[in-house]
């Protein structure tokens, strides 16, 4: 006879979600001593699972679907509507199978190749000025990236509006009032401005390299055999964008972790490439960035002797999980030589989603990520010598995504 699951006892937790952010799920493992709870969310029952045997639970597309998982207001802003996040069984794998079709290892050896070079640029034409948020630099940079790799065409004047609004899209799914509309209003303006291209290529007004994304969504024939409506791809095209700009979230964080651990950044002086992913792991592992995964239960079922019922809101802790007691050793130190010799499972470390790429919603962008910061940090160590002048490096555990409050400021910089 199965077990009622453990509840986190009281009212509707909306407001406790917003107020504790990236320690909701994590604060309730510690207090009730579970990796799986019951709680209320937004005017429903929901569960709450955490750690590698839960997320392994949580990947299995047999118990769980996408399709009315999201709330409203994550798919106004960062999803957008009709978009892969949403999509289940034969329709997400053919959608999927777009994405994973662009990510070979010549895409990732271009990917690196221009993040140097746009960098280089960056600081080269930055000279003149005082100071420089790292932050901020990395949502111009990254945009420049993203549009030449998926063949976008990007005007130099419009390159930093841009930039502001494709950052809106993730600054204010979880944020109220202004800066949520803000949100929506920059998800219609870059839609319609996608929308545009996506017709131009296929009215033969645009010529683009056949290899680029912006040509193969374009287009992409769905598992019926028809072309994309023209939102949709649009929607696709910017499922690449804007996380490529978003990657500025762990830039800021990269910022952070040389700062706050001078020994670590001494070690990469002239590091390879896998002493230099270690670090970026551990910064991946160690700092919040995406807090939740969302689906719902899709049948009944037992799974350690607890029942879920069909339907329930389910929500994987992907910041908890990497810090889970069970899985990691000193989960909150901050250790890079942790990742040498270390045993990866697909639910173990799970900043980007856990499970299989090509057959589940693990994160289609996760080797795109790791190279973009990557050749970053390389940048920032074995490239460039800056100073960091005094400012408040601190951050807020409800504000998702969390950057150091000042955004990572930079000034004297020269190249090396
Ligand atoms: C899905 C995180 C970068 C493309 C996801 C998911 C997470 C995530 C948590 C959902 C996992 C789930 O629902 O189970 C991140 C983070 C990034 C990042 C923290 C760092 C900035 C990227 C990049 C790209 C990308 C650079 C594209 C180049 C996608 C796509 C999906 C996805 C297309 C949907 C996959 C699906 O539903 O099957 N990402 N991502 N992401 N990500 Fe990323």
């Amino acid at each position: 006879v199965a077990q009622n699951m453990p509840k986190d006892e009281g009212f509707d937790r909306t407001l406790s979600v917003l107020k504790e952010g990236y320690g909701f799920i994590m604060n309730r493992r510690e207090a009730l001593n579970t990796d799986v709870f019951e709680t209320r969310i937004m005017g429903e029952k929901a569960i709450c699972l955490t750690g590698s045997e839960a997320a392994e639970l949580f990947y299995d597309d047999t118990r769980f679907r996408r399709r009315d998982a999201a709330p409203a207001r994550v798919k106004k802003t960062l999803f957008g509507e009709g978009g892969i996040q949403t999509l289940d069984q034969e329709a997400h794998r053919n959608r999927k199978a777009m994405f994973m079709s662009l990510m070979d290892d010549e895409a990732m050896d271009e990917i690196g190749m221009l993040v140097h070079q746009y960098w280089h640029l960056y600081f080269k034409e930055a000279e003149s000025l005082e100071t420089v948020s790292l932050y901020e630099a990395a949502k111009v940079v990254f945009l420049q990236v993203a549009c030449k790799w998926t063949g976008v065409p990007l005007d130099e004047s419009e390159t930093e509006s841009l930039a502001t609004q494709i950052s809106d899209l993730y600054e204010s799914p979880a944020a109220l009032g202004i800066q949520h509309w803000k949100g929506r209003r920059s998800r219609s303006k870059l839609d319609s401005w996608i929308e545009g291209l996506v017709e131009d290529v296929r009215e033969g007004r645009i010529e683009v390299d056949q290899g680029k994304a912006l040509y193969t969504f374009s287009w992409h024939r769905d598992e019926k055999g028809s072309l994309l409506d023209k939102e949709t791809a649009a929607v696709e095209i910017l499922n690449l964008i804007r996380p490529m700009n978003a990657v500025s979230v762990w830039v800021a964080m990269i910022g952070l972790a040389l700062h706050e651990f001078p020994e670590e950044k001494g070690k990469l002086k002239g590091a390879d490439d896998i002493e230099l992913e270690w670090f970026i792991q551990e910064v991946r592992r160690y700092y919040p960035f995406f807090p939740f995964a969302a689906a719902r239960t899709d049948t009944d079922f037992e799974w350690q002797g607890y029942f879920f019922e069909a339907g329930t809101l389910t929500l994987l802790d992907l910041y908890g999980t990497n810090r889970h007691p069970s899985d990691w050793v000193e989960p909150d130190t901050f250790m890079p030589e942790r990742f040498r010799g270390w045993h990866q499972t697909p639910f173990n470390f799970i900043p980007q989603g856990g499970g299989s790429y090509d057959f589940g919603h693990r994160c289609a962008g996760e080797f795109v990520t790791i190279v973009m910061m990557r050749t970053t940090l390389d940048f920032l160590v074995n490239d460039l010598e800056y100073d960091v002048p005094e400012q408040d490096f601190s951050f807020e555990f409800n504000d998702i995504p969390a950057v150091p409050n000042d955004k990572v400021k930079i000034n004297n910089f020269r190249f090396l």
